[in-house]
């Protein structure tokens, strides 16, 4: 039986690297995917990638009119939510002294405001007993530098979950986050360094991470689907690393 069969799922994110993952495998085990981006172009490829009756939207995560708006239109095509993951975000290098209040406010809108409020705006459509998983960052928790809101704004979602996990579990609701180290996907090609720099960044990558390799798309779906499963019945308020060790050690 499949493990997401008569669920549906929205996944902000969802048209490009760990987001269009994990919609593909929540599609592959049964669910029916709402996903956001905000290229229309990468949300009809996505689409496409994924199958099915997918309802795809370009949605700005850092207005929460825009948001509010996408959670209505999934409300109004697939009726109660069951899995929320809030996969939208991504980070700038930019060294502190050199960060305006321009980039720092869209820095943390786009990875804290924009998955608080999918959260919030998604809430009143979410089944007794849903699931909400957030996308944290090894940085979080590691320090990294001139990633000095990126970091903060990944560690605030892990505070998110503490919380949310405590205020919504009157309705079985569980709130987790889940953690990736260095994974190659468009993100990581837009952080915003010339190409010749990346390469070296995904060098030092693999030099420092215990595993010594970068993850893939799949390791961050396979443990975004568990948690949002049933089989992790039993777990909220955590943080789930897939990092290889990365920030672990
Ligand atoms: N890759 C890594 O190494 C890594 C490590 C730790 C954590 N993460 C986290 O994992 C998540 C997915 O990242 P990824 O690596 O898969 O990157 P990605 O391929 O660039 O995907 C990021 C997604 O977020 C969307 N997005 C970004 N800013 C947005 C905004 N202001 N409004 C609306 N949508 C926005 C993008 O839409 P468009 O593509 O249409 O612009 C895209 O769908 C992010 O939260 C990231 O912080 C990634």
């Amino acid at each position: 039986m499949a493990r997401f069969a008569g669920k549906s799922v929205i996944i902000t994110g969802g048209n490009s690297g760990i987001g269009l993952a994990t919609a593909k495998m929540f599609a592959a085990e049964g669910a029916q995917v709402a996903i956001t981006g905000r290229s229309q172009e990468k949300l009809s490829t996505a689409k496409a990638e994924i199958g099915g009756d997918v309802l795809g939207k370009s949605v700005d995560m850092t207005s929460v009119e825009a948001i509010g708006s996408f959670v209505e239109d999934v409300a109004a095509k697939y009726g109660k939510i069951d899995i929320v993951v809030a996969a939208a975000g991504g980070a700038v290098v930019r060294p502190f002294e050199m960060m305006d209040e321009a980039l720092f406010d869209e820095d943390l809108d786009r990875n804290f405001k924009g998955a608080y409020f999918t959260a919030q705006k998604a809430l009143p459509h979410v089944r007794d007993g849903g699931s909400f998983v957030f996308l944290g960052s090894a940085a979080g928790s590691k320090g990294f530098a001139a990633m000095t809101v990126y970091g903060p704004s990944k560690a605030a979602l892990r505070g998110l979950v503490r919380s949310l996990a405590t205020e919504l579990s009157p309705k079985g609701i569980r709130a987790n986050v889940v953690s990736p180290g260095p994974i190659p996907t468009p993100g990581m090609d837009r952080l915003g360094l010339p190409p010749e720099q990346i390469e070296g960044v995904k060098q030092e990558f693999v030099r420092q991470v215990p595993l010594a390799r970068m993850g893939t798309v799949e390791d961050i779906a396979n443990a975004i689907t568990f948690l949002a499963s049933d089989q992790a019945a039993y777990i909220t308020g955590t943080e789930l690393a897939v990092d290889g060790g990365h920030a672990q050690v």
